[in-house]
């Protein structure tokens, strides 16, 4: 595809790496990725990042038209916000926005072309498959667990569907790095998608794969030392780190056959074949699986729906966290 007027040429061969990254196989800090970090690794026929081995999400070309489907997807579920993109009321023109765990780059993207004098910078474990971009867009390679080494300060923190990426103290960690990184007055806004599959009508039975479906994952996730429930501990972690004025908005969607069928494998493979119960299922099994779980989404009769949950909540302002200070020094002692 042509590239607009705007936008730059990346060769995917050459992304920025946090300062510090420098692996066996790196030469320097800004580096060509066409290392391990850029071939990942492959397993039961997907392609994984290879930064970290407990994430359980495929980055391969399969895995990135889901996420390109699912932008989709939220963009037309919010199509009647005056803003489909995020609902944070962040000011007028902010100059520095970060998208954590970026995927495929898309919402970066937008947002950038959306904000043209801002910089939006995109970061994920896996470098997003782009060739074209707008001139103020960044993709970083790095795993937000480490130390953040960006210098100036968000004035907006995006996440979209990263449950399953860190333990609740990982999420603990990134909400708090993110407080830290914001500007006073500055937005954090995270979407996630419920792994379950509802009916109110009872036409998702419980003899349904479908209706066993999002638990089994939850299980493995447990047993990986990670939840999948990040929809409902988020507002209390954003919360906890320090964030005001929080709010929620639950969504319910229609199972979207082209997102759930693109995405399918991707979801389930790794965390089946490694943290399955009884004991991990083998490729086979998985695939056995995922044909009853497609037939079901073919099937007419079921009515099923999926929830997705976003909170958007902001860093008080300077003067909200001197009065607070000042606060906590004249109350007394219990
Ligand atoms: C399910 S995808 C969602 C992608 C994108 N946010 C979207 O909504 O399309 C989650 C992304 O988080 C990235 N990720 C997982 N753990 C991460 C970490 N520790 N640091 C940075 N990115 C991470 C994964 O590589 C993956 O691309």
């Amino acid at each position: 595809m042509a590239p607009k007027e705007d936008q730059i040429a990346v060769d995917p061969d050459f992304y920025t790496l946090a300062d510090d990254y420098q692996p066996d196989d790196f030469q320097s800090e800004t580096t060509s990725l066409t290392s391990s970090i850029a071939k990942g690794r492959l397993e039961n026929g997907r392609r994984y990042q290879a930064m970290k081995d407990n994430y359980w999400g495929p980055s391969d070309e399969q895995q990135f038209e889901a996420f390109e489907i699912g932008h989709l997807v939220f963009l037309v579920l919010d199509h009647n916000e005056p803003n489909p993109l995020f609902h944070s009321p962040i000011k007028e023109k902010p100059k520095h926005i970060l998208d954590i765990g970026t995927g495929k780059g898309s919402w970066a993207v937008d947002v950038a072309d959306l904000y043209p004098d801002a910089t939006v910078r995109g970061v994920d474990i896996f470098p997003p498959p782009v060739t074209w971009m707008p001139r103020n867009c960044v993709f970083e390679v790095d795993d937000v667990l480490r130390e953040w080494t960006w210098r100036d300060p968000f004035d907006f923190i995006h996440l979209r569907v990263m449950c399953g990426a860190f333990t609740d103290e990982g999420w603990d960690q990134v909400y708090r790095r993110a407080y830290d990184a914001l500007e006073p007055g500055g937005w954090i806004e995270h979407m996630e998608l419920d792994v379950r599959a509802f009916s109110d009508d009872g036409t998702l039975t419980e003899d349904k794969n479908l209706y066993s479906w999002g638990d089994i994952f939850i299980g493995c996730a447990k047993r990986a030392g990670q939840s999948l429930l990040t929809q409902e501990t988020m507002r209390g972690a954003i919360e906890k780190a320090g964030f005001v004025d929080d709010r929620i908005l639950k969504e319910a969607g229609q199972l979207q056959n082209a997102h759930w069928n693109t995405a399918l494998e991707g979801w389930a493979m790794w965390l089946l074949t490694h943290h399955g119960a009884p004991k991990p299922w083998t490729r086979e099994e998985v695939q056995v699986y995922l044909a009853k779980i497609r037939e079901e989404l073919r099937d007419p009769h079921i009515h099923a729906y999926e929830l997705a949950r976003r909170v958007w909540a902001r860093k008080p302002t300077l003067e909200e966290q001197k009065a607070k200070e000042a606060k906590v020094k004249t109350e007394p002692a219990p």
